[in-house]
């Protein structure tokens, strides 16, 4: 298979348009250059001088197969993955059952084999059902396709466990990727406990029980030597930790989402559950921290938390809703509209924070545009004006603060692995 890929414009390193066309053979990109033309290709796609990126990696989402198909499956997950520009994206692991021994790892890899339309890698979790208590057979676990070990969802409560799981994944060359929470300090909350909690009197959570826990890990990131990677960093003392971390010397990343970049409890309007989730919006100087942190490289990059739910299950109000939004297809048209349009950050590092942060910081060869590398590409239409309509999503989960937000910039066309796996009809 010969796919030569027309009039695109790619991003130099100085974040400078360049005229391209790219010859994709197989699954690899073989030639990237100013002008090629070539007879014997199966099919040649005009691109009309949109942008060329690598294609998107989410380390952070959840696609509820086994156990949740009500939810979201990894059909319909992936195919969300490549509509929103996604190539490579993580599983995590709070499915039913568990991938916590080597039998449901293998059987979540068969699935993700059979149906998953772009790369999934899953993670195994730490502990036995995700309980916190007994770790997994991280030696074991750690030789099978696993992207790393996570209990995402919970934090671990228990500084041992964590101390434990550190030693053994540092061992085996695995990260640690942690949903940070003290359980001892949630006092149930459902919203940040600051403004909104007081006006639409709600049980609050406070920003203690991420950021105290972030401080225990890194102290046990040090003592082991692991890759310790905190998930969806959401507080200004998050950050501050993070940043004396790195400036230690420890072996600590982070990631940020698109919600917590773009909102603040402030958005919180009323009793509405798409605005619930784990960790929920903090305050606006919470908000500008994490933009701090991200610009100033304390934060590496930017990961969804893409986490469907039901409209029924939704529909219970803020205190009885499960926690969590979905992400993959709005992430890039929002982030784009909002923060590089808004001159905040540059396109180019929107671009580095969606692809080759995650990828090296996790080793992973994908992430890049270039002359032998896997073929993982994105196209998007910059100047492309959209309304956001849930009803839309190729996920199931319609779970989203964004309904009807004005954005620019979409995806339009996504090849991974060679393959075109979203294509809209742009062309015509
Ligand atoms: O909002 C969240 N949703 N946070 C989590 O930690 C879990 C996730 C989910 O699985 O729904
Ligand atoms: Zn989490
Ligand atoms: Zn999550």
């Amino acid at each position: 298979m010969k796919l030569l890929l027309k009039n695109t414009r790619t991003l130099t390193e100085n974040g400078e348009f360049e005229a391209c066309d790219v010859l994709i053979v197989e699954n690899m990109v073989q030639t990237i250059s100013s002008f090629i033309e070539i007879e014997d290709v199966d099919r040649i796609i005009d691109c009309q001088e949109r942008l060329l990126v690598p294609g998107f990696i989410d380390v952070h989402i959840h696609l509820r197969e086994p156990g949740g198909e009500h939810k979201e499956t990894i059909k319909t997950g992936t195919k969300a993955a490549a509509r929103g520009g996604f190539t490579t994206v993580c599983a995590m692991p709070n499915t039913n059952p568990v991938p916590d021994k080597l039998e449901t790892v293998q059987q979540l890899l068969e699935r993700i084999k059979n149906d998953a339309l772009v790369r999934v890698l899953p993670y195994a979790a730490i502990t036995k059902g995700l309980k916190g208590e007994e770790l997994t057979n991280i030696d074991q676990l750690s030789k099978l396709d696993i992207f790393g070990f996570t209990d995402d969802g919970v934090g671990i409560q228990a500084a041992d466990a964590m101390y434990r799981a550190m030693q053994l994944a540092a061992q085996n060359g695995k990260a640690i990727v942690a949903h940070c929470e003290d359980n001892s300090i949630v006092y149930g909350g459902v919203v940040h406990d600051g403004a909104v909690s007081k006006r639409l009197d709600l049980p609050g959570i406070p920003s203690l029980s991420e950021s105290v826990q972030i401080a225990r890990d890194v102290l046990l990131a040090e003592a082991t030597g692991c890759h310790y990677h905190v998930c969806h960093v959401s507080t200004k003392e998050s950050v501050r930790v993070i940043r004396d971390a790195k400036k230690a010397g420890i072996k600590v990343t982070a990631e940020v989402t698109p919600h917590h970049l773009l909102l603040s409890e402030d958005a919180i309007e009323q009793d509405d559950a798409n605005f619930k989730m784990n960790p929920p919006l903090r305050s606006k100087e919470d908000q500008d921290a994490l933009l701090e942190g991200l610009l100033e490289g304390t934060i590496d990059f930017i990961a969804t938390d893409h986490a469907p739910h039901s409209s029924d299950e939704k529909a219970q109000g803020m205190l009885h809703a499960p926690f969590g939004i979905v992400g993959l297809e709005t992430a890039f048209p929002l982030l784009y509209t909002y923060l590089v349009k808004q001159n905040k950050i540059t396109l180019k590092q929107l671009v580095d924070w969606l692809t080759i942060k995650p990828a090296s910081i996790f080793g992973l060869p994908y992430g890049k545009l270039a002359a032998n590398v896997v073929a993982d590409l994105t196209l998007i239409d910059v100047e492309r004006e959209m309304n956001i309509d849930k009803h839309t999503f190729y996920s199931k989960g319609k779970n989203t603060p964004f309904h009807n937000w004005n954005v620019t910039g979409v995806p339009v066309l996504t090849i991974c692995d060679g393959e075109i796996v979203y294509e809209e009809d742009f062309h015509v």
